[in-house]
């Protein structure tokens, strides 16, 4: 059978990923008690581990009580608790712990390390984060999107800053959900070539500019991320080119009439947004974050729904 890894948004077909999202809505409608026709048999008693190369809040949390309200469990690893962190191969360690557990979520350094560690499981691989994309973040963002403005097509969406992670993810699901997105970055911060390149390919209609203003025009949703993405270096050139990019209330008045403002956290207040914004009436940054939650169930009830 075939293995369902939870990759990235563009490896998954537009209707796998628009059930996993009406997934994600029926279980927080359902609340703790997850529908019995959503939770896959055998979850019961089933273990997710979870391997940090990197620091985590919301996606070690989520992942952990999503595991346990789907009535399994969860095992958060630090990599350099694990044998991994003293050199033992990521082939090596997919083959041992997909004999011990039902599932893997990796937040890695390089997707090279997530690809590998796909490539040698035995059970579903989801990507908690690499410095190529955020997947499981951009689901809960379009949930959040959903709950506010309702259905996504024809919507608009403006990604204001850097061309990171989390821009890809929105790039990628922009074509699979079929709404326009708009990125505004400096031209050095870019989204990769590759990603920009996938999306004219598959004909999505995904502006790339330097300018926030002609992005924000009309925006049902404005989305920005932290300066400096972990394992970044070069911090202070950073803030540098990326302060016009700062998501503050003038910004916001260009955008349409009730546009939302969305942020993954943890945020930087002062840099890629005003306090103003990120606390104010158009936020919805503490509903992306909960989100994160009701996605985690639905993602990991797909995965081990093929078992
Ligand atoms: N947004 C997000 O992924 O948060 P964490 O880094 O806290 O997991
Ligand atoms: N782009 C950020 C997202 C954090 C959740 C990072 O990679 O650090």
């Amino acid at each position: 059978m075939t293995i369902r890894h939870f990759l990235d948004l563009d490896a998954l077909d537009a209707k796998t990923l628009r059930g996993i999202l009406d997934a994600a809505h029926a279980m927080k409608k359902a609340g703790k008690r997850s529908p019995a026709k959503l939770v896959p048999k055998g979850i019961e008693g089933a273990v997710l581990a979870m391997v940090f190369e990197k620091p985590s809040t919301r996606t070690r949390l989520s992942f952990d009580v999503a595991m346990r309200q789907l009535g399994g469990q969860a095992i958060p690893l630090n990599h350099t608790d694990l044998q991994l962190g003293r050199g033992e191969s990521i082939a090596d360690t997919a083959r041992v712990l997909s004999r011990y557990i039902d599932a893997i979520m990796i937040r890695a350094h390089s997707h090279e390390t997530l690809m590998e560690l796909a490539r040698h499981a035995t059970v579903p691989v989801i990507n908690g984060l690499t410095d190529k994309s955020h997947p499981c973040q951009v689901m809960a963002d379009l949930m959040t999107f959903e709950e506010s403005k309702g259905s996504l097509k024809g919507r608009v969406a403006a990604w204001i800053g850097d061309g990171n992670n989390v821009a890809a993810s929105w790039m990628h699901a922009a074509v699979r959900f079929g709404f326009t997105l708009r990125v505004a970055t400096p031209a050095e911060l870019r989204p990769e070539k590759s990603v920009i390149d996938w999306v004219r390919r598959e004909k999505g209609d995904v502006m790339i500019t330097d300018d926030p203003v002609k992005a924000v025009r009309g925006a049902d949703c404005v989305v920005t991320d932290t300066w400096v993405s972990m394992g970044q270096t070069g911090a202070e050139h950073r803030k540098k080119i990326l302060k016009p990019y700062a998501v503050d209330a003038d910004l916001m008045a260009k955008a349409a009439k009730g546009a939302i403002f969305m942020h993954c956290l943890p945020a930087y207040r002062g840099h890629e947004v005003t306090a103003d914004v990120i606390d104010g009436p158009s936020s919805v940054v503490f509903d992306e974050a909960e989100n994160r939650l009701h996605v985690q169930k639905a993602i990991l009830a797909w995965c081990l729904g093929s078992q």
